[in-house]
């Protein structure tokens, strides 16, 4: 069990700042993913929780206890990185059994029930007498983890440990790694990741960076459906939330947005006070697009390009605002001519709408999320 707070956590490198005040609550046994653009600070963050680095300012407390001065070890942290470092030499059972021989402590029994145990829990028990060549990419990085699991650690760290893998072992290890998380159920787990997928599927929250702040907090689908801003709103979902340049306008009680490219729709949103006019932006997921008779949609264009998934088709319409289509992820196979024109129409309650400054405006959503979103 490890509960952890950070506290206005700073980390800057000479005068380069890395981490900028960083608060968040990581509750016990909790599986948190960081994700962010490369650069953003993630490994730096995570090397900061496991005491790899030391930080600049501000406080890290495990379980009430604060922890800046202790090294990794003493913190209970153990920490999976993308290159799995295994030792070339040494059989999985001693890579695994490395670690703890090193500690006095324990016994060899202790020890070899411990790898036993870890090699048990990933289904490598066959391969603890090779050497690490004779394994998959992905049995390696098994063995990477259950070097980890042996150390019996409270608090779990994993730094983008299936990047190296090829993207049929990056699903079954991903997999692999969600029953871990169900087995070691009072094991706090930080993943780092730049996979949607893989956040999408195993974190419980999603802790969104960006330059070195926190952009948002929240559950997946908290992320995904309500984004607090449009950094969120284009960094969570694949393809991209289509973000477009819009004008409010209000008339009395009514809220209408006008997107450029677009036709005027009346939304489930208070006019922000001071102006009946103001600089906005309409964010319209692919996934809520649908295609209409033509003219009766919001969006009408041209179809620049249509890729076919299989499962989904993406549609490129120009909708006349330069280089940057309108994205529409329709379902099945659609067949659609290169240059003709098509309608889309979408939902009112699946708009999103962010003022001049990208803060999401929510109207009644935050107070009333059902009510809301089931309207119109
Ligand atoms: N040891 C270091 N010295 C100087 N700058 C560093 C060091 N480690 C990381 N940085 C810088 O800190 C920023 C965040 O890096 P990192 O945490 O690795 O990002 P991410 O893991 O999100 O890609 C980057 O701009 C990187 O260049
Ligand atoms: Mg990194």
């Amino acid at each position: 069990m490890a509960h952890l707070k950070l506290t206005n956590i700073k980390k800057s490198y000479g005068s380069v700042k890395v981490l900028h005040d960083i608060n968040l609550d990581i509750r016990s046994g909790e599986f948190v993913v960081f994700v962010g653009p490369s650069g953003c600070g993630k490994s730096t963050l995570l090397r900061v929780i496991a005491g790899l680095e030391d930080i600049t300012g501000g406080t890290f407390q495990i379980d009430g206890q604060v922890v800046n001065a202790l090294t990794p070890k003493a913190r209970g942290v153990a920490m999976v990185f993308q290159s799995y470092a295994l030792y070339p030499h040494m059989t999985v059972y001693d890579n695994m059994a490395f670690g703890l021989r090193l500690d006095k402590g324990s016994s060899s029994s202790e020890v070899d029930r411990r790898v036993r145990e870890a090699a048990a829990i990933l289904q490598i028990e066959p391969y603890l007498d090779r050497l690490p060549k004779a394994l998959s990419g992905g049995q390696r990085q098994r063995v990477a983890i259950g070097r980890a699991i042996t150390r019996d650690p409270k608090v779990f760290l994993f730094d983008e440990p299936l990047s190296n893998l090829d993207a049929a072992l990056r699903v079954a290890t991903r997999i692999e790694i969600a029953r871990l998380h169900e087995r070691m159920a009072d094991t706090t787990m930080i993943y780092v990741t730049h996979d949607q997928v893989e956040a999408m599927t195993l974190a419980d929250r999603i802790v969104v960076l960006n330059s070195g702040h926190v952009e948002q907090v929240g559950s997946p689908m908290e992320l995904y459906n309500d984004p607090d801003n449009l950094f969120v709103a284009r960094f969570i979902g694949s393809p991209s939330m289509n973000i477009l340049p819009a004008r409010i306008e209000a008339a009395g009680a009514e809220t209408a947005v006008v997107p450029e490219g677009g036709r005027r729709i009346v939304v489930p949103v208070p006019t922000p006070s001071g102006s009946s006019s103001s600089a906005a932006h309409l964010g319209v997921r692919p996934e809520s697009l649908e295609l209409v008779d033509e003219g009766q949609g919001l969006f009408t264009g041209r179809v620049t390009l249509v890729e076919s998934l299989g499962e989904v088709t993406l549609v490129y319409i120009d909708i006349g605002r330069g280089d940057e289509p309108l994205v529409a992820k329709l379902p099945g196979e659609v067949r659609l001519a290169r240059d003709s024109t098509v309608s889309l129409s979408v939902d009112v309650s699946a708009l999103r709408l962010f003022d001049g400054s990208g803060r999401a405006l929510r109207g009644d959503r935050a107070r009333e999320p059902e009510l809301m979103r089931n309207a119109g």
